[in-house]
């Protein structure tokens, strides 16, 4: 093997293993834009019962068929997938900031699941909301 071969070869070793480790290394390794949560959500909350009385309050909120329901600052009801999409830990709903916020490692989203803080990179499924007198459903 003369020079010009062992340089030649050893540029398409060296094109093949980055090439290669940019298949493994550049794939996206999150889409912000997907969503995470249960499907086919549909219940009603009767807010007359005193196990959802957190709704009756702007702030309050409550865990129900693994959807977090919220009654906002302003006093509109927001819906989310319940489970934070960085390591399946409840998220809580924090009224003063109008965010979701998962303790765990401090992952917040906006009233409609979108993530506007890691690590969590995928958005929480958002769920709609309609009340009627003090029935309030919850569905996909
Ligand atoms: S589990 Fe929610 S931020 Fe890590």
């Amino acid at each position: 093997m003369d020079r010009k071969e062992f340089l030649s070869l050893m540029g398409a070793s060296a094109a093949t293993i980055m090439f290669a480790g940019c298949l493994a290394g550049c794939k996206k390794s999150s889409d912000s834009s997907s969503t995470d949560g249960p499907s086919n959500v549909d219940f009603t909350l009767d807010l007359s019962q005193s196990a959802n009385a957190a709704l009756n309050n702007n702030g309050g909120y409550v865990y129900h068929g693994g959807v977090i329901v919220a009654r906002t600052s302003t006093g509109s009801f927001v819906a989310v997938s319940q489970t934070c999409t960085h390591e399946s830990y409840n998220v809580v709903f924090q009224s003063a900031n109008n965010r979701f916020y998962c303790a765990n490692h401090g992952a917040t989203f906006s009233t409609a699941g979108a993530v506007t803080n890691g690590p969590a990179s995928k958005a929480l499924k958002q769920y709609n909301t309609a009340l009627t007198g003090t029935s309030l459903r919850v569905y996909s």
